[in-house]
């Protein structure tokens, strides 16, 4: 198979990280007989230094002519610290969301049972959890009307979506969770927000066409107790951009850790794939982040860009192989965990990879 995919590294580990999700995908290719071709291009700070854009044109343009998409994360600190900076890193991520159509952003929340311990929620509760999230991803507070009043004292995002904007990911949910454990947790905040009125009307509409699959309402704030509460409770969770912005949040510590989390942000054309947590400044150059979470959004490229299935599954195994022979990065390592096996980025990246040879050789002879 031949197919162009652009490395979008953006800020921080975002560099670290897909550094080693290229690896694995150069890896496959070469395993499977595969021709990817890669470029890059820029977005966040990087871009905002070099050129005054934290998405410049020409980067958009790379991106709207490949074949998918595998990004790091952006963001930095300097931001974080002054609120009244205008051009920022952020609104390259928003602005790639909207060209590109991405409105639906899929966070699968599994649990590899050889982390069980690595996570602050008790292993009788985790066992077994397994939790789809589909958060909207190009409307609700982040895309409404902002602005400022009152000389400046007032301050306003609307809260806003329309009807075709919920029918299109309600039915991705719901034709996800037929495939799965057929149950969808639709999440929003009916009992206070018009929006959120919409939201459950809608979802309820779309339903009806799906019959064999089960519809629970929550609100978020019940959803979120919940997620910690009985997370085995959860099949596939179907929210709006903020509270799916906060809840998978929460929900990587199912997980484990933010560092094992992927995600895939598909609608229109091209996909992008993403882990879910930021640019991590704290850490940055350090050598030290957690490349998982790159290394699964590229198995996740395979399965749902290219429907390399065998690929995904073969990246998905070499990463359960890893874990079970007890290799960790600190952010997943626990007091048991030998020095010997706490692993830095780049040789967390290696053993992937050299799993891969392995499984490989095994499958070929
Ligand atoms: C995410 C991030 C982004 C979001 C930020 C960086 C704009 O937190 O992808 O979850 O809020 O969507
Ligand atoms: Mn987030």
């Amino acid at each position: 198979m031949k197919k162009k995919i652009i490395i979008l590294p953006g800020d921080g580990i975002g560099k670290e990280v897909t550094t080693e999700g290229k690896r694995v995908l150069e890896k496959i290719a070469e395993i499977f007989g595969h021709q990817f071709e890669y470029d890059t291009a820029l977005i966040g700070h990087d871009a905002i230094e070099t050129t005054g854009s934290p998405l410049p044109d020409e980067s958009l343009a790379k991106l709207k002519s490949c074949d998918a998409i595998l990004f790091g994360a952006v963001g930095h600190p300097k931001y974080d610290n002054d609120p009244t900076l205008k051009v920022r890193p952020e609104q390259g991520l928003l602005k790639m969301r909207k060209e590109l159509g991405l409105y639906a952003n899929l966070r699968p929340i599994k649990l590899f049972d050889e982390l069980l311990e690595a996570s602050s929620i008790k292993p009788e509760i985790l066992k077994g959890s397994d939790i789809l999230f589909f958060r909207e991803l190009t409307g609700d507070a982040y895309f409404g009307e902002k602005g400022r009043k009152d000389d400046g004292n007032t301050a306003y995002d609307m809260m806003i979506y329309q009807r075709y904007e919920v029918e299109r990911i309600a039915h991705k949910a719901f034709q996800a969770a037929r495939t799965r454990r057929k149950k969808v947790t639709s999440v929003d905040k009916a009992n206070v927000l018009e929006s959120s009125r919409l939201w459950r009307e809608t979802v309820q509409l779309v339903g009806k066409q799906y019959p064999d699959v089960q519809l629970e309402h929550q609100f978020v704030d019940t959803a979120a107790m919940k997620l910690i509460q009985s997370p085995r409770s959860f099949d596939v969770v179907l929210t709006g951009n903020l509270f799916g912005d906060i809840l998978t949040d929460e929900a990587s510590q199912i997980a484990g850790s933010m560092g094992m989390l992927a995600s895939a942000s598909i609608g229109d054309a091209v996909g992008l794939y993403e882990p879910i947590h930021g640019s991590a400044h704290d850490i940055t150059g350090k050598g030290i982040a957690n490349p998982l979470a790159s290394i699964l959004s590229a198995a996740l490229l395979l399965d749902i860009s290219f429907g390399l299935k065998e690929e995904s599954n073969g990246i998905l195994e070499a990463v359960s192989n890893a874990l079970r022979s007890g290799f960790r990065t600190a952010d997943i390592a626990d007091a048991r965990t030998p020095k010997e096996k706490i692993l830095n980025t780049r040789s967390m990246g290696d053993c992937i990879v050299e799993q891969l040879s392995l499984t490989h050789a095994t499958v070929n002879h």
